[in-house]
């Protein structure tokens, strides 16, 4: 499964970047808008100088000639910037006539699996299922995953599954199980993911007892 981080921060593009395991970014408008001083384009440039692999960039329009300008626009910022279009019926158009000039589209959004269906009809590269804003409603996010997962396996789509608005360590078990082809995974969740008191207690007592056996 790969490994996408979800943030616009660059320290925490950077820490994730440093683990090695970092595939890709998602940015959205309202992780931007948490970052000070600086514009989305400025940013999407700083973000795509340190990672390489896919770097997806979200539009503000919602009509399709707009969203065609603005993919026009961030596609000028890098080569691994991948459009994310809201999975509505001008994102449909948007991701159609962008995928059909080779355009890499993230289609964000998604909350059923008809919408999954139709972008990857529409060629998109990504859809993006929430699974946390669906557990949030008291549906099931990982459901989702599943059908979806399914429905591309019977007619071999080769949208990619970006599991998205992960927000604990089960998510990202479950998604890997199954079979999300990315989770874009917040830093925190991405630290917890190396984390176990058993590890720590583990290392803890090797170094007691080496330390006991050759004192320095
Ligand atoms: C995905 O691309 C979105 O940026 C993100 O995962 C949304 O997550 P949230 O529901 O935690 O805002």
């Amino acid at each position: 499964m790969d490994l996408y981080i979800d943030t616009a921060s660059l320290n925490e593009i950077k820490e994730a970047a440093a683990l090695g395991v970092l595939d890709g970014v998602t940015t959205n408008p309202s992780l931007i808008a948490k970052e000070q001083g600086t514009t989305y384009a400025k940013r999407l440039a700083e973000i795509c100088e340190i990672v390489k692999g896919p770097v997806s960039a979200e539009v503000i329009s919602t009509d399709f000639a707009g969203m065609m300008k603005e993919a026009e626009q961030h596609l000028k910022i890098a080569s691994n910037i991948v459009i994310k279009l809201p999975t509505t019926i001008d994102g449909l158009k948007g991701c159609k006539a962008l995928s059909d000039k080779g355009v890499k589209v993230n289609m964000t959004l998604c909350f059923q699996p008809l919408q999954a269906l139709m972008v990857a009809k529409a060629g998109a590269f990504l859809v993006s299922p929430f699974i946390g804003r669906l557990d949030d409603i008291a549906e099931d996010g990982m459901e989702l995953i599943q059908k979806i997962r399914q429905i591309y396996d019977n007619y071999g789509y080769q949208t990619k599954v970006l599991a998205a608005s992960i927000r604990h360590p089960m998510h990202m078990v479950n998604c890997a199980l199954a079979g999300a082809d990315v989770a874009t995974v917040p830093m925190s969740v991405i630290k917890q993911t190396l984390s176990h008191p058993l590890t720590d207690n583990g290392l803890k007592k090797f170094l007691e007892d080496y330390k006991k056996a050759f004192p320095s």
